[in-house]
């Protein structure tokens, strides 16, 4: 084909998503009972329910590469060029998590692999540049990996609004699922909102700040985009927000019909974020992955067909950095997802005690070089499985399958 001819087909963006959450899981009601706490702060005041929990042989890799797994499926790996994995709960200083996937998925040799940062939006920045490689060299596809941990101090305010999980996608000319518009708006300023230091595993957090600066980060992202040509507010049907939390999707929702100067239609509001809120009401933040996990529960459980409609995008990485940008759900795109299984997957989820939640938050690699293995637990395809010499070592979770008697939950209690 004509390069002319190739490019009036192309249709840059999304090709494939898959996600993976924990197999554990706390229910949000026991934590209220646990922290003194009015169960409606969680349900209304902040919109969660339930929180996911990682497993201690679970890691962002883990986590990416099972993601990666089902996003891949149908996908001709040697067509892989790029892989991009966003974290800010990296594994390593100075090497990529994209190495340990790029390995355990087996990518051929002939790609790069690389790990990208910036809070909660690093994915958003390699979504783009994945763009701008397809721009480049149309036949070459990226494999994009958000995959986080949130984690907060036990009984801190940020507690309930924990999470973790992954979500994968193939960025290419052949999308099936969103093809993105060219335009974005962008904002960044240095603000200390939340910020993990090296030495610690919880973040800090200014909570209160953090939410008044996600929305001037919103507000100054908007006008770029609109400065830049993007779409009128009124073409958009849906919307999706990063989600720390689900209200905050509403929060920003009400601010952003102010900032494009609409009065009223405040009932018209949630029917455009509902969809996005699904998952991430039951899986709790994952930081990189949260706004794509809105994508995708925006693409899988909205009752409506959503071909041919304009969404409005917007990501949040505290420090800070905000993105607006939008796309086009293609037509034909429920035929690319895989709505069953990620269902499954949210429903099949092993609801842990507060005392097993505990163990699990506290649970800690060794530091020291020691050799350790690591129980197994249930979870996906791929599992941390120990450490030796300050190597993390991964491989497949087949024949080591989790029964009942092995279970490590048995000693505490089960
Ligand atoms: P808090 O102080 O525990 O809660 O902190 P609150 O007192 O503000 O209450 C929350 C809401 O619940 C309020 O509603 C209350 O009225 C309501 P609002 O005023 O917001 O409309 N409420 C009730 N509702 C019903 N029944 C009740 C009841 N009681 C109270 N009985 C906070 C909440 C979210 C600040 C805290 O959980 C926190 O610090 N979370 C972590 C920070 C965060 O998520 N920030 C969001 C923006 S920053 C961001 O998104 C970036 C991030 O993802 C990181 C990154 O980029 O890497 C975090």
């Amino acid at each position: 084909m004509l390069s002319t001819e190739r490019s009036s087909v192309m249709k840059a963006g999304i090709e494939s998503m898959g996600m993976y959450v924990p197999r554990y899981a706390l229910d949000l009601r026991e934590l209220a009972v646990a922290r003194g706490v009015d169960y409606g702060k969680y349900r209304q005041g902040i919109g969660q329910e339930i929180m996911a929990v990682p497993a201690p042989d679970e890691d962002v890799v883990t986590m990416g590469a099972n993601a990666a797994l089902r996003a891949l499926e149908g996908v001709d790996r040697d067509s892989i060029r790029t892989v991009i994995f966003a974290t800010e709960s990296g594994v390593d200083q100075s090497k990529a998590a994209a190495i340990y996937v790029h390995r355990l998925l087996d990518l051929p040799p002939r790609c790069r692999s690389v790990e990208m940062k910036q809070a909660c939006c690093s994915s958003t920045s390699a979504l783009h540049f994945a763009l701008a490689s397809c721009a480049l060299q149309p036949e070459h596809k990226t494999l994009l990996i958000a995959s986080d941990i949130a984690r907060y101090g036990l009984g801190s305010a940020g507690e309930p609004t924990q999470g973790g999980g992954a979500v994968a996608m193939v960025v290419s000319t052949e999308a099936k699922l969103l093809q993105i518009d060219p335009v974005v708006g962008y904002y960044t300023s240095d603000v200390m909102d939340f910020w993990r230091p090296n030495y610690l595993d919880e973040a800090l957090v200014d909570g209160k700040y953090s939410i008044k600066v996600y929305k001037q980060a919103l507000e100054q992202a908007w006008q770029h985009y609109v400065e830049e040509g993007g779409h009128a507010f009124s073409s958009f049907e849906r919307f999706c927000y990063h989600m720390p939390f689900t209200r905050m999707a509403e929060k920003a929702q009400s601010h952003l019909l102010r900032c494009a100067g609409k009065c009223g239609g405040e009932e018209k509001l949630l029917p455009m974020i509902q969809s996005a809120q699904r998952y991430n009401r039951e899986v709790g933040n994952c930081y990189t992955a949260s706004l794509y996990m809105g994508l995708l529960s925006m693409l899988e459980q909205d009752p409506a067909d959503l071909s041919g409609s304009r969404v409005g995008l917007f990501s949040y990485g505290s420090g800070c950095m905000g993105a607006f940008f939008s796309g086009q759900v293609l037509p034909g795109y429920r035929d690319f997802l895989n709505t069953q299984a990620h269902l499954d997957l949210l429903n099949e989820r092993e609801m842990l005690s507060i005392a097993e939640y505990e163990h699990f938050y506290q649970s800690r690699l060794c530091e020291d070089g020691t050799a350790q293995e690591l129980e197994v637990y249930a979870g996906g395809a791929f599992r941390l499985q120990g450490l030796r010499d300050h190597m993390r070592l991964y491989g497949e979770r087949q024949n080591s399958l989790l029964t009942e008697l092995e279970s490590p939950l048995l000693s505490l209690g089960r």
